[in-house]
């Protein structure tokens, strides 16, 4: 059977968002996946990044991993998008990258790939739900198929309950958070493999 082809991509001021992809990228290729790791561009002056200590040094951290490119869009079947939670809505960050998708979203070059999402927030109840409802909404302006977990494994239950996608608070994702990413991830891969059949 072909390998199904995945992106995982995200934004992190702090790390929560990139240790979530990292796990997802992980459970996606014990899944079977063919898997890319990619991260969304910063958008905010390098001045503002160097000015606090924990952002510079996640920026470090993620320096070596590759920018998203429209090639890594076009290339893939499915996408797992993890992003912070600002002001009650995506990142802007986040945002920002998907206001320059125009010329895919005019080709209709993203229709019928899948894709679901992650989103951490400072608060349990801080905006999760919302930034990743309007990450689904915009997928669906490009014709893509949002691949919610719903509540569809029992760790859904014990990881907060959020069925849009997984959530988070800042900080490492404990076992259960693990386990929540992973299922997630593995039905993304799953259910793109059926797709793509
Ligand atoms: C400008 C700004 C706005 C934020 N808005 C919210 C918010 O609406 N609700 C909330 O709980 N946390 C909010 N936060 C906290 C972030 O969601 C938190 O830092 C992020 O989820 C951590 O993810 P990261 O470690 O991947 O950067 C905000 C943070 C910043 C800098």
């Amino acid at each position: 059977m072909t390998k199904s082809k995945i992106v995982v991509v995200f934004y992190s001021t702090y790390g929560t968002n990139h240790g979530i992809a990292v796990a997802a990228a992980e459970a996606a290729e014990a899944a079977g996946a063919e898997v890319r790791l990619r991260r969304i561009p910063e958008t905010a002056p390098d001045a503002v990044v160097a000015s606090q200590e924990a952002w510079k040094a996640q920026a470090d951290r993620m320096a070596d991993i590759d920018k998203i490119s429209n090639e890594d869009l076009l290339w893939a079947d499915g996408f797992y998008l993890s992003s912070p939670t600002r002001f009650g809505g995506m990142a802007s960050q986040t945002r920002a990258w998907l206001d320059t998708l125009g010329g895919l979203w005019m080709a209709g070059s993203l229709a019928g790939k899948t894709i679901t999402a992650s989103a951490t927030a400072q608060n349990r109840n801080g905006g999760t739900e919302g930034a990743i409802q309007q990450t689904y909404v915009s997928a669906m302006h490009f014709g893509m198929i949002p691949i919610a977990p719903g509540y569809t494994d029992p760790v859904k239950s014990e990881d907060g309950g959020n069925p849009y996608g997984f959530s988070a608070q800042p900080g490492e994702l404990d076992e259960t958070g693990r386990k929540s990413v992973a299922h997630q991830a593995r039905r993304l891969v799953d259910l793109t493999t059926k797709l793509a059949k």
